[in-house]
């Protein structure tokens, strides 16, 4: 009795020893350059990096139903609306609000209980064989629903939460009501049923199949990077980045983010790892692969995101918070106009 009592104190020693010195991430993002980074931070810190991978479904169930078992100290994923539900779900706790992630992080692109890492922009791409640049001039997310732009529009599905926070901030903006009719007229502009990831839409306004696309701005880069192939990267080159609501609040804004989680078994090594993202040194680690725009502003995109346009004007008015909060109401105005 005696001896297991040991190994038992043992166990829960050594247990206790290594909780101490490491954090577990789930992440839904799938950069092997995110790997490489925390072994930065490991290095740097001492503190051992656990990194579960998935979908953001299977991530989100496997937290929920393990509840305070689950080993899990962050959820990091790419879409604001995706951080904002589970906050709604009460899977969060305070720990984006430490000073050193409050002086990174412009406060639209944060809440008290997630931060954003880096941004994402949703453009529209042009075919400058098909649409003349001065047609564009002024062009907004809500002029997408213009007639003059009947069979020639390619955009993603409704189930896709890129578009569904890009919806709810229409709402957040114009009101339900005129979202609604917004995406009626959308979908009467598309050039197909929605189908394809967001690289699939800039192909098919490169091979003529559409003449605008909406997509996020490191899938262009991406492709003109050549990483996704040489045919990819000649089709890139057949399209052109467009910059909407340039005069009024700004280009429609996402990010990649994360938060500490409710029952986080290492809260201050999580902390410490969000506020490690937030460095330079990994802000230039992120963009530089991953081709998304630092989240601080003394870090510069790569070069491929810098020459699609670099002055564009942000809609910093939008709360990335509202992403969440009328993703459901998003959804709804999406399927209502049959959008697939
Ligand atoms: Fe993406």
């Amino acid at each position: 009795m005696k001896k297991i009592g040991i190994i038992t104190a043992l166990i829960t020693f050594f247990t206790s020893v290594s909780l101490a010195n490491e954090v577990n991430i789930f992440s839904a993002r799938h950069y092997d350059s995110d790997i490489q980074l925390y072994e930065k931070f490991t290095v740097k810190t001492g503190i051992k990096v656990n990194v579960v991978s998935g979908k953001d479904k299977a991530l989100q169930k496997r937290i929920k139903e393990e509840g305070k078992d689950c080993i899990a100290d962050l959820y990091i994923t790419a879409d604001a609306g995706r951080l904002g539900a589970f906050q709604a779900e009460g899977m969060f706790q305070r720990g984006a609000s430490s000073a050193a992630i409050k002086k990174a992080v412009p406060s639209n692109f944060r809440t008290a209980y997630w931060t954003g890492i880096a941004k994402r922009a949703r453009i529209i791409y042009y075919s400058p064989e098909r649409v003349n640049a001065n047609d564009l001039k002024g062009m907004t997310y809500e002029d997408l629903a213009d007639p003059k732009w009947k069979g020639r529009i390619v955009i993603r599905q409704s189930n896709n939460v890129y578009n569904q926070s890009l919806v709810a901030s229409l709402i957040q903006n114009n009101g339900k009501k005129k979202t609604a009719e917004w995406a009626k007229g959308l979908v009467k502009n598309m050039a197909r049923d929605s189908k394809g990831n967001d690289r699939a839409q800039i192909l098919a306004v490169a091979a003529g199949e559409a003449d605008l696309a909406v997509a996020n701005t490191y899938y262009l880069a991406l492709m003109l990077s050549g990483k996704k192939g040489a045919e990819q990267q000649a089709a890139a080159k057949k399209v052109k980045p467009f910059f909407p609501n340039q005069d009024g609040r700004g280009t429609h804004m996402n990010i990649s983010g994360g938060g500490v989680l409710k029952y986080a078994p290492n809260k201050s090594n999580a902390i410490k790892l969000l506020e490690f993202l937030l460095t330079k040194e990994a802000q230039e680690h992120i963009v530089n692969n991953t081709f998304e725009y630092p989240m601080i502003d003394d870090v510069k995109p790569h070069n491929l995101v810098s020459k699609m346009g670099l002055g564009f004007k942000q809609d910093l008015k939008t709360k990335v918070s509202s992403y969440g909060k009328k993703q459901a109401d998003a959804l709804e105005v999406m399927l209502a106009a049959s959008w697939k």
